[in-house]
C-alpha cells in the first residue's frame, strides 16, 4: 500500500520505517528540513535500537522517502498523523498546535476515499472535532493510537500487543464507512492481524481514551510502588521484596513496580497532566483527581534521592564531587525530556555539589539542556575522585557491568545511592561501600 506519515519524530520516524519494512511504500513528511535531510540519508535523528538498520534497509529498497513537501502525500491511501502534543508552556493541557497545523497542511492534498489516521496522543474529543473537516474532503478520519515504548519502539510497532482503531460510529455502532476504514487499517497491519494480534475497532472517544488511560494506569502503578517506598522508609521495610511478593499475584504483576526516582520522558508526565486538564474541562476532574497525587508522589522521589546523597555526605553536598550515572529518562534511550535522572543532577548542582554526569547515549541531548553541568563520556573517568555516586538510569553499563571493587578503586568516597534499586546491595556492601536504596533499609 502507499502510505504517508506526517511528523517524523520519535513516533513518526519509527512508524514510517516500520511500515516500509512491512512492504508498504511510505513517504514521511516533516517541516524540519534538517530532520528530513538526516532521515533521507538513513540517519536516525535519535537513538532507538534497530531504527538505523531499518531506515538504511528501507531507503535502499526505494520504499521509504522523506520530504518537507506535503504535496508528496498525494496518491497515498492512508495518511498517518504522528506529530507531537507536548504540555502547554503555561498549563497542564496538551498543546495542539502541531496537530492542527499538520491537519491544515494535509487536508488540501487528500483525495476522496483516503484514510486520515491520527496517531498522536490527544485530548478525548479531538477526533470528533476534526472528523467533519476530514469528511468534507471525501476522506475518512480514524484514530489509531500508538503504544510503543522508547527503546523497543521498532518491535512495538512491527509486532504490537494490540491494535486500536477509532472509526466513525453512531449510537447504533460502527458505520459502513467506519467498517471500510477499519478494513483498510487491517490491510496496513496485515502481518499482525494474520497472527491474531487483538484488533479493536471502536468509536473515536474510546480509542483516544484507551491511549491516555493506559499511560495513566502505568504511571499510577509506578507511583503506587513509590508510595510504598515512602512507607517502607519509615518502617524499615524493603520495597523491592514487597514488589516481588505482591507481583507474584497475577492480578497485580511485577512489571512497572520498579520503585526509584520515578517516571519521566516525553509521554507519561505530560499525558497524565493533559488527562487531568481534559477531565476538568469535561466537569469530571474529580474522577481522575488521583492523577495529581500520582504526579506529586513521582516528583517527591527525585527530592528523596537528592536527600539520600546529602545525608550520606554528612548533611551537605557543597563542594563535594558527586558522580551521576545516567541522564536519559530510561535505558536504551537518549531522550532527556522530563528526565528524573537529569533533574536529580541539576538539583545536586543547585546545592553546590561539583556534579559529573555520564551516560552511554544521552550526553549530547543533556548538555544542550544543561550546559552548566560537567559531562564526561567515559564511565570510569566520571567515577574518578567521586565523594559519592548516584545511579539514576539503570543502564547495563552500571547495573551489570560495573563491579563494586573496580568502582571502589576509582572513587574517593565509597558512597553509592541506588536511585533505581537496580544494584546488588549485598555485593556493593561486601566491597566496602555504604549502599542506599530507595525504600530499602
Ligand atoms: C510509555 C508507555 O510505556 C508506552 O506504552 C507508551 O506508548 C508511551 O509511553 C507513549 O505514550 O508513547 P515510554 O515513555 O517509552 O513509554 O517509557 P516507559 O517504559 O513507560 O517508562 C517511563 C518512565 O517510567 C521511565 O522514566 C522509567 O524509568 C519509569 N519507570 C518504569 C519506573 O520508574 N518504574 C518502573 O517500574 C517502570
Amino acid at each position: 500500500m502507499r502510505l504517508s506519515v506526517i511528523g517524523c519524530g520519535y513516533l513518526g520516524a519509527v512508524h514510517a520505517a516500520s511500515m516500509a519494512s512491512l512492504g508498504h511504500e511510505v513517504v514521511g513528511v516533516d517541516v524540519d528540513e534538517r530532520k528530513v535531510e538526516a532521515l533521507s540519508k538513513g540517519e536516525a535523528p535519535f537513538f532507538e535500537p534497530g531504527l538505523q538498520e531499518l531506515l538504511t534497509e528501507s531507503i535502499a529498497s526505494g520504499r521509504l522517502t522523506f520530504t518537507t513537501e506535503m504535496a508528496a502525500v498525494r496518491g497515498s491511501q492512508v495518511h498517518f498523523v504522528g506529530v507531537g502534543t507536548p504540555q502547554q508552556r503555561d498549563g497542564d493541557a496538551a498543546d495542539m498546535t502541531f496537530v492542527n497545523a499538520a491537519v491544515d497542511a494535509l487536508l488540501p492534498h487528500v483525495s476522496p476515499g483516503d484514510i486520515v489516521a491520527g496517531k498522536s496522543t490527544v485530548p478525548v474529543g479531538t477526533a470528533a472535532g476534526l472528523a467533519e473537516r476530514v469528511a468534507a474532503t471525501g476522506a475518512t478520519l480514524v484514530w489509531n493510537p500508538e503504544f510503543l515504548r522508547e527503546g523497543w519502539a521498532v518491535q512495538d510497532t512491527i509486532d504490537p500487543d494490540r491494535l486500536v482503531v477509532g472509526v466513525p460510529s453512531t449510537s447504533a455502532g460502527v458505520t459502513v464507512e467506519g467498517e471500510r476504514a477499519a478494513d483498510i487499517l487491517r490491510e496496513v497491519y496485515h502481518p499482525s492481524v494474520a497472527k491474531g494480534t487483538p484488533f479493536i475497532v471502536t468509536d473515536y472517544a474510546t480509542a483516544e481514551l484507551v491511549k491516555v488511560s493506559a499511560n495513566a494506569f502505568l504511571a499510577t502503578k509506578i507511583s503506587f510502588i513509590n508510595a510504598m517506598a515512602e512507607i517502607a522508609e519509615v518502617t524499615g521495610a524493603d520495597v523491592t521484596t514487597l514488589a516481588d511478593a505482591i507481583g507474584h499475584d497475577a492480578r497485580i504483576g511485577r512489571r512497572f513496580l520498579g520503585a526509584g526516582i520515578g517516571f519521566g520522558g516525553g509521554c507519561l508526565p505530560k499525558d497524565i497532566r493533559a488527562f487531568s486538564a481534559r477531565a476538568e474541562e469535561l466537569g469530571r476532574g474529580e474522577s481522575v483527581a488521583f492523577l495529581r497525587e500520582v504526579d506529586a508522589i513521582n516528583l517527591r522521589r527525585r527530592g528523596r534521592a537528592v536527600d539520600l546523597v546529602v545525608d550520606a555526605l554528612g548533611g551537605s553536598v557543597f563542594k563535594k564531587n558527586v558522580t551521576v550515572l545516567g541522564a536519559a529518562f530510561k535505558p536504551h534511550s537518549d531522550d532527556v525530556r522530563d528526565s528524573p535522572a537529569l533533574d536529580v543532577a541539576v538539583r545536586l548542582h543547585g546545592l553546590g555539589a561539583w556534579v559529573t554526569i555520564t551516560d552511554p547515549e544521552a550526553i549530547e541531548n543533556a548538555r544542550r539542556l544543561h550546559p552548566q553541568l560537567n559531562f564526561v563520556d567515559d564511565r570510569d573517568e566520571a567515577l574518578r575522585g567521586a565523594d559519592a555516586v548516584i545511579v539514576v538510569t539503570e543502564w547495563d553499563e552500571y547495573r551489570r557491568e560495573l563491579a563494586p571493587e573496580h568502582a571502589g578503586s576509582l572513587v574517593t568516597g565509597k558512597i553509592i545511592v541506588d536511585g533505581r534499586n537496580c544494584l546488588d546491595a549485598a555485593a556493593w556492601r561486601a566491597a566496602g561501600w555504604q549502599y542506599f536504596g530507595m525504600g530499602r533499609p
